[in-house]
């Protein structure tokens, strides 16, 4: 058994936040300890409490930085890592002209296995210790994104995505090969170690409607698997899948008409929905993911978040890398805030991070086993420092509660404010720095 004290200020959510007055929705504690055994957390407490409890247990202090849950990405394109920043396009440009020949190159098992390493260096530099994913069409890249998640003991969602029209070739899959490779890749990948394989039509303009009927037959196999694809993000892709599915009521009812729908189902932006739509969301439980990066990059719309939240509708939040962004959470609640205060909806910090945390774990179904810093719970855990620049460091001299200190952080904060991140219990981010300098 291996056991480890981690010391230092402590937050962690037990509920979404009602509004900043909301202090039963959290615990938060100057001096906090979290007790870690074999990668799982034991007891989670004041330190005076926490080390009588363990007094020979190795002790690693993270005064005065604040320790939390790892941030959850619930949307992200593993193999859009070289796509990011790319000039000029709305959504169906941006798609063909930059990031279809993009993806074609993922058919190389070496480019896919090169990729997916720099990838999670990515998301350990942020802070992201939990990503859901869409890997390219080819196979090659989801045994590669879950080869190197296992590597690191991550718990990580994603799958390869189905698509088979609409896109060059070397990018198109067929109903029958999507449907078997996808079973091969749930049976070599899910529920392995802390992987979880999510069925991935990619949205309806690259999927025929033979290939929706084979995604409707895998969902229907694997309830034990989530669901993932994109909804509403760009009036002409709306206009585009109304021509192709003439049938559906709306864009939303392609997806349910083939059964997609339901509690384990993530929609990536839907932004402009119509109160059908609004209402099949509510009905069936599944989830709008928001990306707010990625809306403003590609000139999307603004997501209504309380207007979904009104009708009972949880949403995640998300980076959308790579028409979003930034890697980072903290940048993409940065986004996020202005997004919605665009539309009078103030997010209030405690909401912010208990979203990038325990809301989208709970979204994901996972509350159980990530988001918070619960005992019972896998310890990822990430250490926050909010003087890492010195403009942080001048808006901090003024800051006087713990709500300030975490919008200083998600307005100015990046992957520099994010000084430890332990995966299972073990230290990634300064053992990773440190193996970079050694190979510099
Ligand atoms: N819709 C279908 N594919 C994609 C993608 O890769 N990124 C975004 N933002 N939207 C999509
Ligand atoms: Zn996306």
């Amino acid at each position: 058994m291996t056991q480890k004290l981690l010391r230092g200020r402590l937050l962690t959510f037990h509920r979404a936040p009602r509004n900043g007055e909301d202090t039963e929705s959290y615990t938060y504690l100057e001096d906090g300890a979290l007790l870690v055994r074999d990668g799982i957390i034991h007891a989670c407490g004041s330190f005076a409490e926490i080390s009588v409890q363990a007094p020979t247990v190795p002790v690693t202090d993270h005064r005065p930085h604040l320790m939390m849950a790892g941030f959850i990405d619930t949307h992200i394109h593993f193999p859009q890592v070289q796509v990011i920043a790319s000039w000029g396009a709305q959504l169906l440009d941006w798609l063909n002209n930059y990031t279809f020949p993009e993806e074609t190159r993922f058919a190389s098992a070496e480019h896919s296995a090169l990729m997916a390493k720099a990838f999670f260096d990515q998301l350990i530099a942020h802070g992201t210790t939990t990503a859901v994913a869409f890997c390219s069409v080819h196979k090659t890249s989801a045994d590669a994104f879950f080869a190197e998640a296992s590597r690191r003991n991550m718990r990580m969602l994603g799958g390869k995505v189905l698509m088979d029209r609409n896109a060059p070739d070397g990018l198109r899959d067929t109903p029958q090969t999507g449907y078997d490779e996808t079973k091969t890749l749930i049976s070599d990948w899910h529920g392995k170690g802390r992987n979880g394989y999510v069925i991935s039509p990619r949205f309806a303009i690259t999927s025929t409607p033979d290939q929706m009927t084979m995604a409707q037959t895998l969902a229907q196999e694997h309830p034990e698997c989530h669901i993932q694809t994109h909804l509403s993000e760009n009036r002409d892709e709306i206009a585009y899948t109304a021509e192709l599915y003439p049938q559906a009521r709306d864009y939303l009812d392609v997806y349910q008409s083939y059964g997609l729908l339901g509690g384990k189902t993530l929609l990536g932006h839907a932004i402009h929905l119509e109160p059908r739509e609004i209402d099949a969301l509510a009905e069936t439980g599944a989830h709008p993911v928001f990306c707010p990066t990625s809306n403003l990059f590609l000139g999307s719309g603004l997501f209504n978040n309380a207007g979904l939240h009104a009708r009972g509708i949880s949403n995640g939040i998300a980076t959308d890398v790579g028409a979003g962004t930034s890697y980072s959470m903290l940048q993409t609640l940065n986004e996020g805030y202005k997004i919605l205060q665009l539309q009078g909806q103030a997010l209030h910090p405690l909401q912010a991070f208990d979203w990038a945390t325990r809301g989208n774990a709970s979204v994901l179904g996972l509350e159980n086993q990530i988001g918070t810093l619960d005992p019972g719970t896998e310890a990822d855990v990430i250490v926050l420092n909010a003087t890492s620049t010195p403009a942080m460091a001048l808006r901090m001299a003024r800051a006087s509660n713990l709500a300030e200190e975490l919008f200083i952080l998600q307005m100015m904060g990046d992957d520099r404010a994010i000084e430890e991140v332990y995966v299972s219990g073990a230290p990634t981010k300064t053992a990773s720095l440190g193996h970079q300098l050694e190979s510099a």
